[in-house]
């Protein structure tokens, strides 16, 4: 009965959540359609952190999604042992260089007095549900080895069932309770997505990734120095 909500409900419910609350906050707040940078706070350890972690989970969400709608030639990659094993070995080097990103990431938002300011308890929600989704991901790959050959025989059709409207839930139950919790997390995520910084995806706002820095400039400042100059 529990399985049957969390693996045939809540993602329907997750994703209701997601569409209504996006539209309705694009709506009523388009301006807050943003990731609302704190590079202007600090920069250096956002850069180590930030870097890793949007080019490592760009790469595996977008080999989920090869997994979901190529499962046959997903099959074809994996049916020789060395291709399999330089995917997996791929994927996991990704997981860490990523896992690395968030906990940089964590430490700044805790450890940076001007940007914990700045922090809102749905900035820490939003970053506990990654770890848990990250260290899940990560433990699965480790613990539950070829996951990617197993994930087109379980989550594929699992996904499909779900874009049918005809749940089968034994597909996701098989499976570890490591994978069901990442299982589960992943609609956790999706259901947060209106009501935290992950809103900014809706934008896809790649061109972080090869910006200049924002240079902020202190009027303060600028005026004691003016004031130096002058006197
Ligand atoms: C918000 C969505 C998701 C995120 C951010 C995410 C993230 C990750 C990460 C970081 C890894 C470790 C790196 C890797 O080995 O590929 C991973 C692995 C994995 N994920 Fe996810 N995941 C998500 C959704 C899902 C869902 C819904 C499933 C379905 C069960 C799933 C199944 C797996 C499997 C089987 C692995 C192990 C792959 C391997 O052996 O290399 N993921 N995921």
């Amino acid at each position: 009965m529990f399985d049957l909500f969390l693996f045939a409900i809540f993602p329907y419910i997750a994703v209701t959540i997601a569409i209504v609350g996006l539209i309705w906050r694009y709506v009523t707040n388009q301006f807050s359609y943003s990731s609302i940078s704190s590079q202007f706070l600090e920069s250096r350890q956002l850069f180590w952190g930030s870097v890793p972690w949007h080019y490592g989970i760009t790469v595996v969400l977008i080999g989920h999604l090869i997994g979901i709608l190529f499962p046959s030639s997903v099959m074809a990659f994996n049916s020789v042992p060395l291709r399999l094993y330089i995917l997996e070995g791929t994927a996991l080097a990704l997981g860490i260089l990523l896992l690395i990103g968030l906990v940089i990431l964590i430490f700044r938002r805790s450890g940076n007095p001007r940007v914990r300011t700045m922090t809102t308890p749905m900035d820490v929600a939003l970053l506990f549900v990654l770890l848990v989704q990250v260290a899940t991901g990560i433990g699965t790959a480790i613990f539950y080895r070829w996951g990617t050959a197993w994930y087109v025989h379980t989550a594929t059709p699992w996904f499909a069932s779900l874009a049918t409207l005809s749940p089968k839930v034994d597909y996701i139950t098989s499976l570890s309770l490591l994978t069901q919790i990442h299982a589960v997390n992943a609609f956790v995520i999706i259901g947060l997505m209106p009501f935290t910084r992950l809103v900014h995806l809706m934008s896809i706002p790649i061109a972080y990734l090869w910006r200049p820095y924002i240079q902020v400039v202190w009027n303060r400042r600028q005026a004691i120095t003016e004031r130096a100059f002058c006197e």
